[in-house]
């Protein structure tokens, strides 16, 4: 039986190894110090916000963002842009969205999601910093998701910054030579530039920055309830340790006449 046990578990610890999309096959990923680390980070509302120009100004050219709704972005635990701005952000960048009932396309409002986008047949963004793994280890045992997370962000803001021009044609179309893109080439051109968007924070727009930036905002669009689950699992572990050490208190006492009862005798 013990055997059995230690077998099962010694396989499901080898399988653990192997991540969702073998980040071997791609470069390595560095960890990113994001402010949404760990047990207790929380994510920068200020980088949310330029992440959200940079998605706008940039990947939503090729890109969608289909199963989020625009109205999140007034959540107080994503960007917490407040709902004026949130109508201005739809006037101002001119957002569409397709109506079923009218066949055509319409202004978006806050209660839409973000469009899709399939034109350029580029994959929709939502839910992208979970589907890719940055990395697992150490040793397959995924214990660096409990501290650094999963890395879908790390992986993200890697492949935007890790266009290295060894550029191939291949049968007619257009590769882009990527150290992390499984396989090294991918069809989506390098579409960040130094100072290609224009913070107005101040914060400097390097490549890295923008991808950075960009990358923390799809992780907040992929899993808009990170903070609130955080929150909850720490309820939950505190409420374990009360209960903990009331069954231990508990026991104690039950247990004491008989304990008593013992020595005398
Ligand atoms: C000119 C169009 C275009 C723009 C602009 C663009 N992308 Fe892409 N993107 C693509 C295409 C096409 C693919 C599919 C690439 C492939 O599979 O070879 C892609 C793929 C991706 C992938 C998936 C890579 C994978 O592991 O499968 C991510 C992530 C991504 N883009 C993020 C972004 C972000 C973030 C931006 C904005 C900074 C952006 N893209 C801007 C066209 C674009």
């Amino acid at each position: 039986m013990f055997r059995k046990l230690a077998l099962t578990a010694l396989t499901a610890f080898a399988l653990a190894g192997t991540p969702a999309l073998a980040a071997g096959e791609g470069g390595h990923v560095e960890n990113i110090r994001f402010s949404f680390d760990g047990p207790f980070g929380t994510f920068d509302q200020n980088q949310l916000q330029r992440g959200l120009q940079v998605y706008t100004e940039v990947c939503a050219a090729c890109h969608g963002l289909r199963y989020v709704p625009i109205r999140t972005l007034s959540d107080e635990d994503g960007p917490g842009i407040p709902p004026d701005q949130v109508r201005a952000y739809i006037e101002q960048n001119f957002i569409e969205v397709w109506d079923e009932d009218l066949r055509d396309y319409r202004a978006a409002t806050p209660e839409d999601n973000f469009p899709e986008n399939t034109a350029a047949g580029a994959p929709d963004l939502s839910m992208m910093a979970k589907a890719r793994l940055g990395f697992h280890g150490p040793w397959g045992t995924g214990l660096n998701s409990l501290v650094n997370g999963i890395g879908g962000p790390e992986y993200i803001a890697a492949l935007l910054s890790g266009y290295n021009g060894h550029d191939e044609e291949m049968a007619g179309t257009f590769l882009y030579g990527n150290d992390v893109f499984p396989g090294g080439l991918i069809s989506m051109a390098p579409p960040l530039w130094e100072d290609g968007v224009e913070y107005n924070d101040g914060t400097s727009a390097s490549v890295e920055q923008q991808a950075e930036d960009v990358a923390a905002f799809l992780m907040w669009a992929a899993e808009p309830q990170m903070m609130a689950r955080k929150r909850m699992g720490f309820t939950a572990v505190i409420l374990l340790i009360l209960l903990s050490t009331l069954l231990y208190l508990t026991n104690k006492r039950l247990w004491a006449p008989v304990k008593r009862a013992a020595k005398e005798s």
